[in-house]
């Protein structure tokens, strides 16, 4: 059976003053649609699974999330005490899942980008199931449009030759986050595609290789399973996790794996955005393009006079906010933080969240 799950963490600082650690960019509308990115992710996978989405997440957004997904009952809703990257999150939801059924497949979907058409998805992750039931760990493929160094990279080979799964292939190498010399020789050869971010597989191959990567998080994580279903949950919780090891399921997992044979890839024929940075948001939201004005303007309560200027706007202050004659730029007014930068230096909020904690 088909266990879709999705680990919501990170705050997404590239994104300041919008996201903040108590408005994570998964709790965020990024597109306009009225839905944070975790409620649009959660609808896209409901679909695919007769039995409930799992949602890993910190304690602290515990309320945010269930206000975002009211149908999401107690034993859906994994909460943990502090965020220890996304090889503890995905090896928590595993390890539970694999206690109910070691037969399962699972899907583990990224929390926080924008995925369209939802039925263009959903028939890539039908595939990925299938040929995951072959016994491999697979992983969706998007063709890359620049070298970032913010993803993993997947040199796919031939095809697996599955006749319901038709378009997966073998992969020969699984790389997170090459720098960039690298990256740039990667997108060159044209042999290589970024990884979405998402993982189906069955769970014992996940478990098997995250065992063999991380031993004493594997052990930790079996301690917490032991105790789930009892009324020692959260005092086993509270006392193990802070011991974990912090590491990302692409270093423990899809690299080994990938070595060792035992990843395919489905190519992800849909549109994907990470939306890391306000230059993505800018990207998603274009409007009317060789208009006078092209800003694209997101928020609840904005009121934008724009002249000869393009650009995106993000505003839920209702404070008036005019643009005469500047382009590419990105204005995000929140009540007690404005940026202003362009399109071109948005990868750099980041430095600037990083430099303002240091300074307090
Ligand atoms: N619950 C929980 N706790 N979830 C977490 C935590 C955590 O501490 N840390 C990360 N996650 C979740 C994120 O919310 C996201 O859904 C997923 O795990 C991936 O973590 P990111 O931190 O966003 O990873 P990344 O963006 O640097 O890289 C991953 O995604 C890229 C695509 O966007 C990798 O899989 C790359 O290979 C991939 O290209
Ligand atoms: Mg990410």
């Amino acid at each position: 059976r088909f266990h879709p799950f999705i680990p919501a963490g990170g705050v997404g600082s590239r994104l300041w003053p919008l996201s903040r650690a108590d408005a994570p960019k998964f709790l965020l509308d990024l597109t306009g649609s009225g839905s944070s990115l975790l409620r649009a992710t959660y609808d896209r996978l409901a679909g695919l699974s007769a039995g409930p989405v799992m949602v890993v997440t910190g304690r602290s957004h515990a309320g945010a999330v269930q206000e975002q997904l009211p149908e999401l009952t107690g034993d859906d809703l994994v909460l943990e005490p502090s965020p220890k990257d996304s090889a503890a999150a995905i090896g928590l939801a595993c390890t539970l899942i694999a206690r109910r059924d070691p037969d399962a497949i699972i899907g583990s979907f990224a929390a926080d980008h924008v995925v369209e058409p939802a039925e263009t998805f959903q028939g890539v992750v039908r595939e990925a199931v299938e040929a995951a039931a072959t016994g491999r760990i697979v992983t969706i493929g998007i063709t890359p449009s620049s070298p970032a160094t913010g993803f993993g990279y997947i040199k796919a080979g031939e095809s697996l030759g599955l006749e319901r799964a038709p378009h997966a292939l073998t992969v020969e190498q699984f790389v997170e986050k090459p720098d960039m010399e690298t990256a740039r020789q990667y997108v060159a050869s044209g042999k290589y595609t970024w990884n979405a971010g998402m993982f189906v597989a069955p769970v014992g191959l996940m478990l098997h290789y995250l065992r063999h990567s991380e031993p004493e998080l594997a052990d930790g994580l079996d301690v917490i399973a032991d105790a789930w279903d009892t009324d020692r949950r959260d005092a086993v919780v509270d006392e193990v996790w802070p011991t974990l090891t912090r590491t990302a399921i692409d270093y423990a997992v899809a690299e080994p794996a990938a070595a060792a044979g035992d990843v395919a890839m489905v190519p992800g024929d849909f549109t994907w955005e990470d939306v890391g940075d306000f230059a993505a948001i800018n990207r998603l939201n274009q409007v009317d393009p060789g208009g006078d004005s092209d800003v694209a303007i997101l928020g609840k309560n904005n009121r934008v006079l724009s002249d000869e200027s393009s650009g995106i706007v993000v505003s839920d202050t209702g404070r008036l906010i005019a643009l005469i004659g500047v382009q590419d730029i990105v204005v995000v007014d929140t009540p007690d933080a404005l940026l202003v930068t362009t399109a071109e230096h948005a990868q750099r909020v980041k430095d600037a969240v990083n430099s303002l904690k240091k300074n307090g």
